[in-house]
């Protein structure tokens, strides 16, 4: 349903089990993201007015995952820690030439911002199924229905916005350069990683 190439290799989650407080930092960083990149197409797009809506809609939704995330730490008798890179998104981010008309550049951003979503959603339904932990298994899950919603509504913007045709090719370039990244990852305690 998410168009991914390459699934994560489930033995992920035995290196995450091993350190839950890693797993959790990261995530609430990437809630974080989530949450400025949402920001950011506002700064950049004004003028297209049903983004702009529904950014300020995930803005408040992602901001919200992150005091989730931020509350489990606390919980478990942490401090959230410093951000960690994130290589998967940067390695990802080199694949559009920079560039090119506004729309062309909007519709790059929508389709990184899509498979971002829908990774993350891939990677939450793992910890949903597989952690032992069973509350932040619960956790997961609910997350990871969030996170699915958003993969179609940015891919939908990209499609509306664009050149249907012509989005849907680069959408499947996207999908095929992420599961030559992905065939390095998936040894790391990250969401991406
Ligand atoms: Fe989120
Ligand atoms: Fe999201």
């Amino acid at each position: 349903m998410l168009g991914l190439k390459l699934p994560t290799d489930p033995r992920w989650v035995n290196i995450v089990e091993k350190n839950i407080e890693e797993i959790l930092t990261d995530h609430a960083f990437c809630e974080q993201k989530a949450t400025s990149t949402a920001i950011s197409l506002i700064v950049s797009f004004p003028e297209y007015t049903e983004l702009v809506q529904e950014m300020v809609a995930l803005v408040k939704e992602e901001i919200s995952h992150f005091k989730m995330v931020h509350d489990k730490i606390l919980e478990r008798g942490w401090t959230l820690g410093r951000d960690r890179k994130d290589e998967y998104v940067i390695k990802l981010m080199k694949f559009f030439p920079k560039g090119g008309s506004r729309t062309m550049q909007l519709v790059h951003r929508l389709l990184y911002a899509a498979l971002i979503e829908a990774r993350s959603c891939e990677r939450f339904r793992l910890l949903s199924e597989e952690l032992e932990d069973k509350e932040l298994a619960t956790f997961y899950r609910n997350l990871m229905v969030s996170e699915a919603n958003h993969y179609t509504m940015f891919l939908g913007f990209a499609r509306k916005y664009g050149d249907k045709k012509e989005v849907d090719t680069k959408w499947q370039q996207l999908l095929e350069y992420e599961a030559e990244i992905m065939s390095d990852l998936g040894k790391n305690e990250t969401v991406h990683g």
